[in-house]
């Protein structure tokens, strides 16, 4: 294989639990890594934890145990949650692993070397949960923070800054050059005019707490916690360990994260590669976030949502399939137990679950079982062949630009269309007539449902399954080779088909 993916999600903050919004980013890269390996490429799919700072320090400190122990603890609530979500990671790196503190102390010391890290004092508001200073004009009514709306705390300590403020210029003309550097769209005009705004020097050591990496030259200071976490991205891919891996994947082709971080990964993460001589990454996709119900999510409302529970109630694949074909990927979504239930039964039991049962009953009663390939054509047939065709190659050009919405429209066309054909051609009637037609009709909707399966592969990796054997296909579908079997196929050894259990049943409300 010489094609490869590097994919990454954010490193979550270990203190918290696991939830809706976790889950939609490593789901996202998930569905990229599935499509990408179908597509035939070598797949470096990492994610991980997030376990150093003052947060996870205070925590540790009301519990009265150290806040290696609460890592430790805490982190197979994700590890457990993505066994349970089907996410086929390669890579899982924590900020408290060896291989992690070598890289951060490494690229620290050389931004360092080069001049880019200088030692002076710092005194400004800062927010504990943000983890973030903040000028007295960026504040909220004087004193709350403007991300989170808490009240943030006046500091002063002698800090090790970043040289931002030299990058301005090399920032812009990243943009220029790599124009789809950031998407969507949205988010690098966003970017583009926080840059023009003017970059303040970045604070990138704390004296306060101590639950960090230290500074090599100055063991006073840990690294603060976005320069630590940013550099899980290449420590979790053997940068400094093992060179063939990282020269292998690396500049990773996507970071996906969420909007609330576009500028730590856009503007402070390609600076500080940029300062040690590592190419930036390829992309970066911030997508949007959910609220529940028309409100926030939050621990004080009370609305926080577990995706294990969704998973019980409705099904591992039908949550993973809700996320990307409720909201265009990118933007922001609205989260309801009513809005599954209306995809579940609508897009999955209606229209994709009827067409396979229909179709696995027809072939069955009119072909004993058996599927061949087509020998007279007619009625309706070269347009349905064709629009599969068409969708399925539209399909591809949206998934490789992350446009998940439009891919999953693309495949309910294709269902859509062969419950039409149905209709239209009456194979029934052709059996009854002995039309030999009824041949031609049932392998296109056999190789339609066959397709449509593979094109669902990514987002409903067991589900898809499912409908390949209700449809006699003996082999695993996640070792497909997309390009080879999108279109022709042998219809030799495929078992014998007929009448199925539903592979979408209805939920009641
Ligand atoms: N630890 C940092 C990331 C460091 S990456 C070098 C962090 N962690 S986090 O656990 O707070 O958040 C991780 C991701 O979850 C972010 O991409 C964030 O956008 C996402 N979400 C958190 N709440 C969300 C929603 N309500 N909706 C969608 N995604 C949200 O930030």
């Amino acid at each position: 294989m010489n094609k490869h993916y590097y994919i990454t999600t954010p490193i979550y903050y270990i203190n918290d639990v696991p939830h809706i919004g976790h889950a939609y980013t490593t789901i996202a890269a998930d569905i990229m890594a599935r499509f990408k390996r179908i597509c035939e490429y070598d797949v470096f799919f990492l994610t991980g934890t997030d376990e150093h700072g003052q947060k996870v320090e205070k925590a540790a400190q009301m519990q009265g145990i150290h806040p290696r122990e609460l890592a430790d603890r805490t982190v197979h609530r994700f590890i457990d949650l993505w066994n349970t979500l089907n996410i086929s990671n390669t890579g899982f790196i924590r900020t408290t692993e060896e291989r992690h503190r070598k890289v951060v102390q490494h690229i620290f010391e050389k931004a360092f070397e080069r001049g880019d890290i200088y030692l002076g004092s710092y005194e400004d508001w800062y927010c504990v949960p943000c983890e973030s200073y903040f000028t007295e004009l960026q504040l909220k009514n004087g004193v709350h923070c403007p991300d989170c709306h808490r009240p943030t705390e006046k500091l002063k300590e002698e800090s090790y800054f970043f040289k931002l403020s030299n990058y301005e210029d090399r920032l812009l003309k990243l943009l220029e050059r790599q124009n789809d550097f950031i998407l969507p769209e949205i988010r690098f005009n966003e970017v583009a005019s926080f840059i023009k705004g003017g970059l303040r020097d970045l604070s990138v050591s704390r004296t306060s707490f101590t639950w960090g990496i230290p500074v090599s030259m100055n063991t006073n200071h840990v690294v603060y916690v976005w320069f630590d976490a940013l550099a899980n991205y290449i420590s979790g891919i053997g940068f400094l360990e093992d060179d063939d891996l990282f020269n292998t994947f690396w500049p990773c082709d996507a970071h996906l994260i969420g909007k609330d971080i576009l500028r730590f990964h856009a503007v402070y993460w390609p600076s500080f590669l940029i300062s040690v001589g590592i190419p930036v990454p390829k992309h970066i996709f911030a997508h949007g976030w959910w609220t529940i119900e028309g409100q926030k999510m939050s621990k004080s409302l009370g609305n926080v949502i577990d995706p294990n529970e969704i998973v019980e109630q409705y099904g591992v694949d039908e949550f993973r399939f809700f996320l990307f074909r409720e909201v265009p990927f990118g933007l922001d979504g609205d989260f309801s137990k009513n809005a599954i239930l209306h995809r579940v039964n609508g897009d999955l039991a209606n229209d994709f679950g009827n067409l396979v049962s229909r179709s696995a009953t027809m072939i069955g009663k009119f072909q004993k079982g058996k599927i061949g390939e087509p020998e007279k054509k007619g009625g309706t047939d070269e347009y349905v062949e064709a629009q599969i065709r068409s969708l399925t190659d539209r399909y591809c050009k949206d998934m490789e630009v992350f446009s998940y919405y439009k891919a999953l429209q693309h495949i309910f066309e294709i269902t859509s269309t062969l419950n039409k054909y149905i209709d239209t051609e009456a194979p029934w009637k052709l059996a009854k007539e002995n039309d030999p037609r009824v041949k031609t009709v049932l392998y296109n909707l056999w190789n339609g449902i066959r397709i449509a399966a593979m094109l669902i592969y990514p987002f409903m990796p067991k589900k898809s399954q499912s409908i390949w054997n209700a449809i006699g296909v003996r082999k695993p579908i996640e070792n497909i080779h997309f390009d080879e079997e999108r279109v022709f196929y042998h219809t030799d050894n495929i078992a014998e088909i007929g009448k199925v259990a539903p592979i979408f049943p209805r939920i009641e409300g």
